[in-house]
């Protein structure tokens, strides 16, 4: 039995309470739907800024319907502190608590993602992910709870260029959103230190899966090629096909969540963990992976894909070593990059067909 099917077993038989933080986009309701299969009780927050009402009520539709009386849904915002505060208490769903009392773990994924964004909107992309943060995390200080968990990024690791990624040294951000993740990892650092309250980052690689959000501007490799693919469209390659990623299937990213958030050990906490799976796909081999998958579901896709310029603010290479989140997290991927997109295809066939 892996360290995470043990902590199912744990988190069935005695429920704790949750908020999930961007609860309406794609990790987060990812994480939701994880969490509401093992009978927790779970508060969500989100905006809907870039996150979707359908992304919940097809949680719903996935989850028992006891399992959905245990969700509270708070629309509300991160950068709002008393929106944070209110988000930090479960309020009980039977009238039975009074006052309400602090939830045991915050899992904090709202922030505005997309490089090329922050590109074009830095100010925009600071106030959701450094001040919504800061209220975030003070709420959560102030709320006592037992454990904060926040999706961190792999562009932390900026201009460094050794390979794979170790979580102790990073180069210099190539790009405003890589600056307001290290600013999170800053503050959480900081707040351990000046006020005793340890918190845990997550350094996502490229997470993929259901829901994640195809369309847009600033959509996700995976979900955009797909898409473009399945529109018998176009898909454009920015440079020469060998930049490569070291794509993370949403469902390691959820194990990652529930093993930091649960943590007991000092070692393990206060600390960055990557959450990736360890591999290195280049573009050109996830245009093949992606193709071979839709041809796998009868979509055959005919065209190579359009070369055009490197992206600015893009890192050439990127692949994490996990060894750390291995040893003190105990976290071992379920999914590959292979397993993960033949997962993923299916929904995205359906949901864009929708
Ligand atoms: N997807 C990835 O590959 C990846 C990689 C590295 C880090 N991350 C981080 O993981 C987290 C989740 O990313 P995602 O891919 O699920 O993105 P997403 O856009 O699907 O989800 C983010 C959610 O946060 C909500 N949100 C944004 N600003 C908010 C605010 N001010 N108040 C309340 N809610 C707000 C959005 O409406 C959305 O539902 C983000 O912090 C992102 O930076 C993601």
């Amino acid at each position: 039995m892996t360290p995470y099917e043990s902590l199912q077993d744990t988190l069935r038989a005695a429920p704790r309470t949750w908020l999930v933080t961007g609860v309406a986009g794609f990790i987060g309701s990812n994480v939701l739907e994880a969490l509401l299969a093992l009978d927790q009780r779970v508060v969500g927050l989100d905006n809907f800024s870039t996150g979707y009402r359908h992304n919940l009520e097809e949680v719903q539709r996935r989850v028992q319907p006891a399992q959905w009386g245990r969700f509270r849904f708070m629309e509300g915002d991160i950068r709002n502190l008393a929106d944070c505060q209110r988000a930090c208490k479960w309020e009980g769903y039977e009238g039975d608590y009074e006052g309400g009392y602090a939830v045991d773990h915050v899992l904090h994924q709202a922030a505005l993602g997309s490089v090329p964004r922050s590109l074009a909107d830095p100010i925009a992309t600071n106030a959701n992910n450094v001040d919504g943060f800061l209220c975030m995390l003070t709420a959560a200080r102030d709320a006592g709870v037992r454990s904060f968990v926040y999706a961190a990024s792999s562009s932390t690791y900026g201009d460094h260029p050794g390979l794979p990624k170790v979580e102790h040294t990073i180069g210099k951000p190539l790009s405003p959103y890589a600056v307001t993740k290290l600013v999170n990892e800053l503050y959480a650092d900081v707040y351990a230190r000046c006020y005793g309250f340890a918190s845990i980052g997550l350094r996502y690689f490229n997470v993929f899966g259901r829901r994640q959000d195809p369309n847009g501007a600033y959509a996700a490799v995976i979900p955009k090629w797909t898409a473009a693919m399945i529109a018998g469209a176009d898909v454009m390659l920015h440079g020469d096909g060998e930049t490569s990623r070291d794509f993370c299937y949403v469902a390691n990213a959820v194990q990652a969540n529930l093993l930091a958030a649960t943590a007991t050990e000092e070692a393990a906490r206060n600390q960055v963990y990557n959450v990736a799976v360890g591999g290195r796909t280049t573009l050109q081999q996830l245009f093949d992976a992606l193709r071979n998958a839709l041809a796998d579901n009868g979509v055959e896709y005919g065209r190579p894909p359009i070369h055009d310029d490197f992206r600015p603010g893009d890192v050439r290479h990127s692949q994490a070593d996990i060894g750390k989140a291995a040893t003190l997290l105990g976290y071992v991927p379920t999914h590959d990059v292979r397993a993960g997109i033949q997962e993923a295809m299916p929904w995205y066939i359906d949901f864009l067909r929708r």
